[in-house]
Parts: structure tokens; sequence; C-alpha cells
């Protein structure tokens, strides 16, 4: 890979995805597109730089897809779950036990394990939600991670992380070496491919929005300019979880952090008033997703 290839490279993720590589980043893109090249059938990065600037949108989308970070796993940092339980859910359900609908934004949500996570604690709450319509919208980037997503069938090494036993013997049947989330689980979670630098103000208002460990890998503006249209789209007494190593502060003052719940936000009623009329999403994102 040439200079002008790594300088082309990181102009090009910025643009579409978000991505903020360092100028020290080189090894990190040879280790994630040399093997795409090689699928395509080219003999190294140059060659795909020349193929994606002839125009061939297909192979532009994998190298932007193959640049990222997929890592989760179930119930990741235990926190954003003990608040779900102890405190969001509990002030939630008396606000809104008129509309008896309820509406989750899992906004970077990878291969599944965050909004299935999510899933599962609401389903813990039983009979307090029975008759409730619960709207779990998983979105991410990455085409390739919502079809596993899913499809919601995990390796023995995916569900030994970070799920409790007991949920994996509940929610889970076992084929073979593979687990796969039982249907009223999955039945939960809607999936949908959005990328966060897009308007998203179309899928409605939400009442809690996870949007973890993705806002890491973009600079301060891209941050800002995210949070700022996130506000927008929480309703005034919602929350935003985010990641353990991210932080609204001193980059957005459109959320302020929740008291005693480390990672948590709600938006800043100084800068942001709820969308009048924005409660319900489109009828057609609900169907459009499922
Ligand atoms: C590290 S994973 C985090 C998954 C999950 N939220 C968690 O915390 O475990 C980051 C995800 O963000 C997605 N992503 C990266 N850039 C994005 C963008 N511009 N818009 C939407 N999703 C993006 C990636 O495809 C990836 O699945």
């Amino acid at each position: 890979m040439t200079p002008s290839d790594y300088e082309f490279l990181r102009k090009l993720l910025k643009t579409r995805s978000g991505l903020d590589l360092s100028p020290d980043k080189q090894y990190l893109v040879e280790s994630r597109l040399v093997p795409l090249a090689r699928r395509a059938g080219l003999p190294g990065i140059t060659e795909l730089v020349q193929k994606i600037k002839s125009g061939a949108d297909a192979l532009t989308a994998e190298t932007v897809e193959a640049m990222t970070t997929n890592e989760t796993f179930f119930f990741r940092d235990k926190l954003p779950f003990d608040h779900l339980r102890e405190a969001l859910l509990p002030a939630l359900l008396p606000a809104r036990a008129n509309r008896r609908l309820l509406r989750i934004w899992c906004a970077a949500s990878s291969t599944g394990q965050e909004p299935y996570s999510i899933a599962m604690c609401l389903k813990e709450f039983g009979a307090a939600l029975a008759g409730w319509r619960i709207e779990i919208l998983a979105t991410d980037l990455s085409q390739g991670v919502l079809e596993k997503s899913k499809a919601g069938i995990f390796s023995q090494f995916e569900v030994q992380r970070g799920l409790p036993i007991q949920m994996l013997v509940k929610y889970f049947t076992q084929t073979g070496e593979l687990w796969q989330l039982n249907a009223d689980i999955r039945a939960m979670v809607q999936h949908r491919q959005l990328n966060l630098l897009q308007d998203f103000s179309h899928l409605g208002t939400f009442d809690l929005i996870f949007c973890r460990n993705v806002l890491i890998y973009f600079d301060q503006d891209t941050k800002a300019d995210i949070f700022a249209r996130l506000a927008k789209v929480l309703e005034a007494d919602g929350a935003l979880a985010l990641g353990a190593a991210e932080s609204v502060v001193g980059i957005s003052d459109a959320f302020k952090p929740y008291p005693d719940r480390r990672g948590l936000y709600r938006p800043n009623a100084a800068r942001t008033a709820p969308v009048a009329g924005a409660m319900s999403p489109p009828k057609t994102v609900a169907a459009a997703t499922r």
C-alpha cells in the first residue's frame, strides 16, 4: 500500500462511516483489506483502491464494512443493563402506562448481543409488560452483522461471554454446537441498516437509545453532530446509554449526565424539545424492519 493509497482510504472511510483513522494505522488497514482484495481476485490494496476509484460500488461498501469493528457480547459492561432494570424501566412503565408502548433503539447493534440483552431484560419484567407493545430497533452500518443478528444463532464461545447460564437455558435452544435464541425474543427486535452519519429523524422518537462503543471511532465534530441529532429523537424523560469509554462531556451540551447512573445521559431540556407528534414511527418503519 502506498502512502497515497492510505490517504485515499482514510478519507473514504471518514466520509462513508465516520471512522477516524490516525496516520499510523496502516497495519490495521492491511490486516483487514488484504484478505478482502484477495477474495475479490485482486493482488493487493493498490489494485483495490484503483477499483474503488473506478466506481466499484459493491467493493466500496465491502471495504467500509471490512473496516468496522464488530466486537460485542451479551450484557456488555453489565452496568447499562442494571440501570435498565433498576432505574429506567421502573420509571418508564408508569410514565407510559397510557400508551403501553416502549420504543428502544440500539444504534450500532453489531451481531445482536446488545439488542437481545435488552429484550431479555424486558422479558424478565413478565406480567408488568403484558399487553404492551415493545419495539426494539437494532440498526448497524454493516449488512453482514445484521444478517447474523436476525438469525439469532450464536456459538458456544459467544453465549459464554456475559450471558448468565439461567438466561441461556431459559431463552435459547441448542442445535448441535450452536445456540438459537427462541422466537419470542427474536420477534422483539426489528433490524434495519442505518448509517449514523445519515439522517435518522424518520425513525420517530425513542424512550431509550443505546449507542454504545461506536462513537469512540469518530472525531469530535462527528460525535457532536450525532449527539445533537440523537437528542432530537429521544423523549424528554428518556435516556441515552453510551459505552464505558464514551461521554458527552466536553463534546456536546445536547445531553447531561443522568444523576448517579454512570454512562447514562438525558436530553438537556434547555437545548432540546421533543418532536411534536413523532411518538410513533411511520408505519412503514416497523413493517420494513421485520
Ligand atoms: C464495537 S461494535 C459495538 C456493538 C455494541 N453496540 C456493543 O457495544 O457491544 C460497533 C458497531 O458499530 C457499527 N458502525 C460503525 N460505523 C457505523 C456508522 N457510521 N453507522 C452505524 N453503525 C456503525 C459497526 O458495524 C459495529 O457493528
